[in-house]
């Protein structure tokens, strides 16, 4: 918000300034000052994505009454939801992913070197059976003979295509999945459309705000089943021991402190899930957010609970394209006997 903030007087300077720079068109500025693209319009269910909606109401409360370490939030904390999250405009520029904030046509290029980066991976064929529709707020990037394409579909595809190649997913007779702090269900949507061989996507989330929504666009989607999503209070309830051949943590250890990774962990030694893929928001380490901001390295709650490293490689191996985009995570991937 901040950073909208400076973006929008940095603009008006320059505007003043005459510096003899092209002028910005407006659809530069509503590119570099909007959080969300509202050029496609909400469906008439957006109306029920309001802070006064009774199931939002009901887990709020639900959350708030237990008392457990993975409740500890730290960048999660209720003022940066309630100020930074548009629950109608969820996919754009939000807590959950971020766009790009240049002019549209170098988001436009980068986005290109990314959709063929995501294509030359794509063993599935994905690109040409996932679609990108622009709902909900996402900023989306058309290219002739190529559809439009979006950070959540390019993302989910390459994390997908990661998948098949370490653990051959379209091969097994079935995949169950557990997706611990699954924002809106970005990837449970591209990977029930993406494999029809999900029989299990259990999105899971400490902040209500994600839970309502994961469970409300799984549903838009018509995703539900083979995904769903189980709320914070019900867990033990409805996870069972040995039904997960595979846990995903994208973006979400590195958001949380490292009480609330712990309970994770512990909650995965439990449910006995031998597979386990992460992606932290730094390249080279495995850091929490504490409360006061401070990070703190959680590999060690990964040994000690025998989650072993087998494969780590950067989601975009080719340096050059990681660089222009940028884009340095990398992929973590655990196993435990
Ligand atoms: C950057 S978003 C990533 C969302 C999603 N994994 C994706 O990649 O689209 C971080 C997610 O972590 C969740 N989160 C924050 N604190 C959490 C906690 N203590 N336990 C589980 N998830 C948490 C947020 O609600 C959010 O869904």
């Amino acid at each position: 918000m901040k950073g909208i903030g400076r973006l929008r007087s940095l603009l008006d300077s320059q505007i003043s300034q005459d510096d003899g720079l092209p002028p910005l068109t407006d659809e530069d500025r509503r590119y570099l000052t909007r959080l969300y693209d509202d050029s496609v319009p909400l469906p008439v269910e957006a109306s029920e994505l309001t802070s006064e909606n009774p199931r939002l109401i009901e887990l709020r409360d639900a959350y708030s009454r237990l008392d457990l370490p993975v409740l500890s939030l730290s960048r999660w904390n209720r003022s940066a939801v309630s100020s930074f999250l548009d629950l109608r405009w969820f996919r754009g520029e939000t807590l959950f992913v971020w766009h790009y904030r240049e002019l549209p046509r170098v988001s436009q290029l980068k986005y290109f070197v990314y959709a063929r980066y995501v294509r030359d991976r794509d063993e599935l064929g994905l690109l040409d059976r996932l679609t990108e529709d622009g709902l909900f707020g996402c900023w989306t990037y058309s290219f002739r003979g190529w559809g439009r394409v979006s950070r959540d579909l390019l993302q989910s595809i390459n994390e997908i295509s990661y998948l098949e190649r370490q653990l051959k997913l379209s091969g097994q007779p079935s995949i169950k999945v557990l997706d611990i702090g699954a924002g809106y269900g970005r990837l449970g949507h591209r990977m029930a459309q993406a494999l029809d061989n999900v029989s299990d996507y259990c999105c899971v989330d400490a902040v209500p705000e994600a839970t309502f929504l994961s469970e409300w666009y799984l549903r838009y989607r018509g995703c539900s089943p083979p995904a769903r999503v189980v709320s914070l209070d019900t867990l033990d309830e409805q996870l069972a021991p040995r039904t997960f051949d595979l846990a995903v943590n994208m973006h979400s250890f590195s958001e949380c402190p490292l009480a609330a990774v712990s309970w994770w962990i512990d909650r995965l030694v439990e449910l006995q899930v031998c597979r386990l893929l992460i992606i932290p928001n730094e390249p080279d380490a495995l850091l929490s957010t504490e409360g006061d901001g401070s990070r703190v390295d959680f590999s060690p709650v990964l040994d000690e609970a025998g989650f072993e490293l087998v494969h780590c490689e950067p989601v975009i191996s080719d340096e050059a394209i990681a660089e222009l985009l940028p884009l340095h995570d990398r992929f973590y991937l655990y196993e435990r006997l």
